[in-house]
């Protein structure tokens, strides 16, 4: 079977055309594109397929086979027939215009760096995938996800079941974690995701997504309502040992989870490990119940809660330009007075002005500065006391942290549990003909302590004895032990030992 590689999986070291790739655009801000290769303009476009963003316009040609991870700088791009000239019905001799219906026949305009701007284009990865997926439902994000897959043992090989697939983004990272290679034949087993959907469209979105990913044969959907249908695959057993179930009401799926029914999704001979994913306590509670009823054991919840810290230099001050990272309140005591003091005076130079203008003689010119008296002694604002270190302009402010509050995390309990494989009459038939009961010789732990050291006395004679016979020397410790352990009596008896 010739499979192309999933992007996700074996990337290559290069972006190549036809591939996915992640955009990076600012911090926490992604766009997933599907690199081209185009020979002519396209979109009016004369530089071929372009990536507009809020940071310039990157024509494909600037993204192509250069190493995962560079920086790409937007480029002056040729809007052709799509921009002005097309309004003005005018041409430039340096353009070429080509419209909509001319789009692919004239030859790709090689891109010219624009002045500013720049993107990053990085290699596809479940991470990158669930913070630029196209959202059709709440997701796992991948603080819970990663917790999840390693507490459910998914590493490569293991055959997870998944319902349901929502927008995918449990199903990539899975499909990462259980990777092993492609399976070459229907009969090649290999690590695999078994997923489910209720919802038609979101399963053939997702169908489509599997596909375009190059994810077939590690990713299998189904369009199915699990709780009324359970899990099996084309009459087949998924022989899953574990278990991912994001529903609205899990405890409704339990039931297919057992090995106790006719035909089940379950490896027969491994321990299956299930994680439940849901937001609300009450949906805890019935699936704790319904697990404990279907014999699962090692039940346990967990709630992920992520919070990143962000370190920033602040700094404060009444008189600070009103920039980012300033705050405009006083830095002490000291810059507050002053400004009060100085606030106080323009009042009463005010109000001065106002009586002098009341009886008609001619006002004094408000002197805003005749406060400097006071300000002199107050440190520059946003500066600490003088210190060579705090003059240098990166070093001033006061360092401070504060959690980010829009940290994408979907707050949900995670439940737990594990079922051990099924102990039947013939294992147990096994194990006490291997370890026969009633029929033991001695206890261990029931014989006491002389009894013990008499034992042991017996072995090193008994060992001792043999080296002599064979002429080997004795080694220190058993010499030791001879002298410690041997009465006279016994040496006496023991001719071995004389
Ligand atoms: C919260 S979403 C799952 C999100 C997914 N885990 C992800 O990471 O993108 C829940 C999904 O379960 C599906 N669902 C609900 N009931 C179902 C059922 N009985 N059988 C299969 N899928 C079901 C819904 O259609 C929805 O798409």
């Amino acid at each position: 079977m010739d499979v192309t590689p999933s992007p996700f999986l074996e990337p290559g070291h290069r972006t190549q055309a036809g591939s996915l790739a992640i955009v990076s655009l600012a911090r926490d801000d992604f766009d997933a594109i599907r690199l081209e290769q185009s020979s002519g303009a396209v979109d009016g476009y004369a530089e071929g397929a372009t990536l507009n963003t809020r940071f310039g316009s990157f024509p494909h040609s600037t993204l192509l086979d250069i190493p995962w991870g560079s920086q790409v700088r937007a480029s002056a791009v040729d809007t052709g027939s799509r921009g002005r000239k097309r309004r003005l019905e005018t041409t430039d001799d340096d353009t070429p215009v080509v419209s909509q219906d001319e789009g692919g026949k004239a030859p790709a305009k090689k891109a010219t760096v624009a002045s500013s701007g720049f993107i990053y284009i990085l290699r596809p990865s479940p991470e990158l995938w669930t913070s630029s997926l196209p959202h059709r439902t709440q997701v796992v994000y991948t603080p819970d996800y990663s917790y999840i897959l390693q507490r459910i043992r998914a590493r490569p090989g293991t055959r997870i079941i998944e319902a349901g697939a929502g927008s995918g983004s449990f199903s990539h990272a899975s499909a990462r974690a259980v990777y092993n290679g492609y399976p070459k034949d229907e009969t090649d087993t290999k690590g695999k995701v078994f997923s489910f959907e209720f919802n038609e469209d979101r399963f053939h979105k997702m169908a489509e997504e599997i596909e375009s990913h190059s994810l077939t044969g590690i990713v299998q959907i189904q369009h199915r309502d699990v709780y009324r249908d359970g899990f099996m695959v084309d009459g087949k057993s998924p022989d899953a040992t574990a278990i991912f179930l994001d529903l609205p009401a899990p405890w409704k799926a339990l039931q297919h989870l057992s090995r106790r029914i006719g035909s089940s999704p379950l490896d027969p001979k491994q321990t299956v490990h299930i994680c439940t994913f849901s937001p609300c306590i009450e949906q805890v509670s019935r699936t704790v119940t319904e697990l404990r009823t279907l014999g699962w054991t090692d039940v346990d919840m967990v709630e992920i809660s992520q919070r990143r810290l962000n370190v920033v230099r602040e700094r404060v001050g009444v008189n600070l330009p009103n920039e980012r990272g300033n705050s405009q309140t006083p830095a002490d005591v000291l810059e507050a007075v002053t400004k009060l003091r100085k606030v106080n005076q323009q009042n009463k130079q005010f109000q001065k002005s106002q009586i002098a203008q009341n009886k008609g003689t001619a006002a004094e010119p408000m002197d805003i500065d005749s406060s400097a008296a006071a300000s002199e002694t107050a440190p520059a604002p946003g500066k600490l006391p003088a210190d060579d270190d705090h003059d240098k302009p990166w070093m001033q402010g006061r360092l401070t942290h504060r959690s980010e509050s829009d940290l994408k995390t979907h707050t949900s309990y995670l439940v737990f549990a594990v079922l051990p494989p099924e102990w039947t009459e013939e294992d147990e038939e096994k194990a006490l003909a291997k370890w026969p009961c009633g029929q033991e010789s001695k206890i261990i732990g029931n014989v006491d302590k002389q009894a013990r050291k008499k034992e042991k006395r017996e072995q090193l004679a008994s060992r001792t004895k043999k080296r002599k016979t064979k002429g080997e020397p004795l080694d220190s410790q058993t010499k030791r032990q001879k002298t410690d352990n041997d009465t006279p009596a016994e040496s006496e008896s023991a001719p071995a030992t004389e």
